[in-house]
């Protein structure tokens, strides 16, 4: 049975057509505000570079940007994990246990030295991305570092690493929408939903 608000995409499930509506929009648009507002008493009065990753994080960041109350700049980076990668079916039942090596595929365009950097990623999972890009980005001395995950699936977690701005923290469910995808589809999905494990 699909979730009211994923009905009206139940044309393109054509691969995976039960979805269920985990996190509704509405109650994602709650969230994000409230976290826009956070940020915004955080760092009252000074400025900030909001860094999304690619490509999950895009609709996110720019929601959360618009609660955001300060002076800010937008920078994005790509990353993706070195390992043999699990075909979607399997992705889907296991996750994505990547070998921990993560590779950037585009970096950002500019110096993050003495500035507030806030990280922007989808969803902390295993932890190994956003392990990664925090040693990444502490090279490059910025005066604060944040992050700032609209997602957080904490039993999934294999390294010890924990977000400043959680939107929610949810089961170990595979999720899409809301920039989320399984194998590149459903990011545009407005509602964040589950995609059962048995399809
Ligand atoms: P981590 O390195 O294991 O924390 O993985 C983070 C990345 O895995 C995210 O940026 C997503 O691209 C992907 N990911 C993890 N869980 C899900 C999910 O439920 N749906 C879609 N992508 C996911
Ligand atoms: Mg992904």
């Amino acid at each position: 049975m699909l979730g009211a608000n994923c009905r009206v995409h139940s044309l393109i499930c054509f691969a995976v057509p039960e979805l269920k509506v985990l996190i509704p929009r509405q109650q994602i648009a709650e969230r994000v505000a409230a976290m826009g507002a956070e940020i915004t008493r955080d760092f009252s009065g000074q400025s900030v570079i909001l860094v999304g990753v690619l490509k999950g994080a895009a609709i996110f960041l720019s929601d959360l940007a618009r609660h955001v109350e300060l002076d800010s700049t937008f920078d994005f980076i790509g990353v993706s994990s070195y390992g043999v990668r699990p075909s979607p079916a399997q992705e889907l039942k296991s996750g994505w246990d990547s070998t921990g090596e993560v590779q950037v595929t585009k970096d950002v365009d500019q110096s993050m030295k003495g500035k507030n950097v806030i990280l922007v990623e989808d969803i902390l999972d295993t932890g190994l991305t956003l392990t990664f890009l925090k040693k990444l980005f502490a090279a490059h001395q910025p005066k604060a570092f944040r992050i700032a995950a609209l997602l957080d699936k904490p039993s999934r977690r294999k390294l010890a690493i924990s977000a400043d701005y959680v939107g929610f923290s949810i089961p170990d469910e595979f999720v899409v929408g809301y920039g989320l995808d399984y194998a590149e589809r459903y990011r545009n999905l407005p509602d964040i939903c589950i995609v059962p494990r048995e399809s």
